[in-house]
């Protein structure tokens, strides 16, 4: 949620924040803005997308050899340019640019006005830069200051502030927000994450909570929020920079949709073993693993979604119990753990607050953590006891789809892995599934063989105001995902429901004009899907059928997949039901990408 970011060295600061707040933008885009100093302190900012913005008001006009820059999802205060960062002090000597909440800012805002203070923004963050500068009237230093505010905020933030009186430093801070610098040769670039950086340096700092920084073109100064200095380890970025380009494809989703085939590999490579899968960074000895009782899964959004089928995974696979819970739930439950347990955590940003947040619930009560991540380096990451990164490589779509199906391969082999070391799993077996595994990539690439078909079906219903999704058992959860899809990008009202529950409340809903997606490919329960189908024709609803089954007709539209086993059906059935999505959405006009109200990472609860 919101990207910042910064530059102090010898170039011109604003060419290279653009370019990084546009390469953040995928963590909101509801407003920007950009300060640089240049002996004076200008800046800019407006409503909108960064694109947009810019081509109004030319943030190539500001200079400067120091700046910084923000790409804002809102929470307090409405899109408007006036909420927009940076923030200025009432003399306009200080710019501060944030990430995250202040929960105590209604406080501090009382205060402040009180005390003099004229706020000309509804956020909570404006509040930092009139402490400091409260601070520094009340005679303290800049950095003295900077140190002393930030122990009378609470909540989320990554902070970059910049004073007029300091020319040549950046103050920056993380406390749960992340925040990454960049060591450049005379130069050190700040931003929320290395996407941006990278292509500038290798050279990255990872800072922790609680690190605060005093940060010049060729020094940074940490310390901790006690003030005591810390080191923090450079970190050498590989050399294999990924580009960031939508290469022949009209939109980020469509080409990670059609990149699964090689996302799946990069999941499993390197991972199969004859008869069981082998993982490097998992850190779970197998007297750990004999001893696990229960595996509680957790996440959000479509990570929530994989997470389920996850579940079902370990419980038919590895034959332990599983259960699987909301990350922004869990620890307000207070759960039962013990040290039989292990926490899987599933993220594709490896940010979210909820998930961070369920991750120290598990620790605090003394059970180890597993994370499935794909951003190498991300705060879950590095907080986890052990995990498997996804490769899936850099997912820029908001609507998450490539990291969906890595994870249902990660989770696969998981499963396969504890059911082997816990000696509920064959050897034969385990072999059978790897193989299916392998043939996988092949077997998704068929299913992009229906997209003339799902294009035709998007322009028949993509008008439709509603759209319910029906699968069971691992399709279940591949229904949820078709309908957050769908919501997410669309704007089209959709549930998703395990088929026999419709007739329990949704069949309600069900009339001619009601698209029902239902997720029926030949397994152990297609006839008692072929029944529920009945009963949503009966009542005149629209069917649009994915199905494995050749020979079907009768029903309104059919999408053909290919057969494989039942655990890896989700990873072939969410495929079209992404494209549907994507079509759907396209013929609607929307902003596929970058869909409203909507941010990659939420890093706020
Ligand atoms: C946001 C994104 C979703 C994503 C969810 C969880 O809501 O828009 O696409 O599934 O966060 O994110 P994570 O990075 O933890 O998988």
């Amino acid at each position: 949620m919101c990207g910042i970011a910064a530059y102090i060295g010898q170039k011109e600061a604003a060419p290279i924040i653009l370019d990084f707040i546009k390469k953040l933008e995928y963590r909101g885009y509801d407003s920007c803005g950009i300060a640089t100093l240049n002996g004076s302190l200008t800046y800019k900012k407006g409503t909108g997308k960064i694109d947009d913005v810019d081509q109004k008001i030319n943030f190539l006009n500001l200079k400067g050899n120091i700046g910084i820059g923000h790409t804002r999802w809102a929470t307090h205060g409405e899109p408007s340019d006036k909420n927009a960062h940076p923030h200025f002090s009432c003399e306009g000597n200080i710019a501060i640019v944030h990430n995250g909440i202040i929960e105590n800012s209604e406080e501090l805002k009382k205060i402040l006005i009180k005390g003099g203070h004229e706020f000309r923004s509804e956020t909570d963050t404006e509040v930092v830069v009139h402490l400091i500068e409260d601070l520094i009237n009340e005679g303290n230093t800049m950095e003295e200051a900077f140190a002393k505010t930030l122990k009378l905020i609470q909540g989320a933030f990554a902070i970059v502030a910049m004073n007029k009186n300091e020319p040549n430093r950046l103050y920056v801070v993380k406390q749960s927000s992340p925040l990454v610098l960049g060591v450049g040769d005379n130069e050190i670039f700040v931003a929320s994450d290395v996407l941006p950086i990278q292509l500038h340096t290798n050279k990255v700092v990872y800072l922790q909570d609680g690190d605060f920084a005093v940060v010049t073109n060729n020094d940074y100064k940490i310390k901790n929020l006690s003030e005591i200095k810390v080191n923090r380890e450079i970190t050498i970025l590989s050399e294999n920079l990924e580009e960031i380009s939508k290469g022949d494809f009209e939109h980020f989703m469509l080409k990670e949709i059609y990149e699964q085939p090689e996302s799946i590999k990069r999941a499993f490579k390197g991972r199969i073993d004859k008869d069981n899968a082998k993982f490097g960074g998992l850190n779970l000895n197998i007297d750990d693993i004999k001893k696990i009782k229960r595996v509680v899964l957790t996440g959000c959004g479509t990570s929530w979604h994989a997470c389920l089928i996850g579940g079902y995974y370990i419980e038919e696979i590895s034959k332990i119990a599983a259960q699987v819970e909301y990350a922004s739930e869990f620890r307000y439950k207070n759960p039962v753990l013990g040290k039989d347990d292990l926490l899987i955590v599933l993220s594709q940003s490896g940010e979210t607050a909820d998930s961070i947040a369920a991750i120290q619930e598990a620790k605090e009560k003394g059970v180890k953590t597993i994370g499935l991540v794909n951003v190498v380096g991300s705060p879950i990451a590095r907080m986890v006891d052990g995990g498997i990164y996804l490769h899936a490589g850099h997912e820029i779509g908001v609507a998450s789809t490539k990291t969906f199906t890595s994870h249902l391969t990660a989770l696969y082999l998981l499963s396969i892995y504890l059911g082997r070391i816990n000696g509920n799993l064959s050897k034969e077996k385990a072999k059978e599934m790897l193989n299916d595994l392998e043939n996988l990539p092949d077997k998704i690439k068929e299913t992009f063989n229906s997209v003339e078909e799902i294009k035709k079906i998007a322009n028949k219903y993509f008008k439709s105001k509603n759209a319910l999704y029906l699968g069971r058992h691992y399709n279940f959860p591949v229904a949820l995902e078709g309908a957050l899809k769908l919501k997410e990008i669309s704007y089209i009202h959709a549930e998703g429901y395990p088929a026999a529950e419709m007739k329990h409340g949704p069949i309600a809903l069900i009339d001619e004009n009601m698209p029902v997606i239902v997720i029926a490919p030949e397994d152990r329960l297609y006839s008692k899907v072929m029944s529920n189908i009945q009963e949503v024709k009966s009542r005149k609803g629209k069917v649009i059928v994915v199905t494995t089954d050749e020979s079907k007709n009768g029903f309104d539209e059919i999408i053909k997949i290919p057969k494989v086993s039942e655990f890896l059906m989700p990873i072939i059935s969410v495929v079209p039901v992404q494209l549907l999505a994507y079509y759907i959405a396209k013929e609607r006009n929307c902003d596929i990408d970058k869909p409203r109200n909507l941010a990659k990472s939420v890093t706020v609860e």
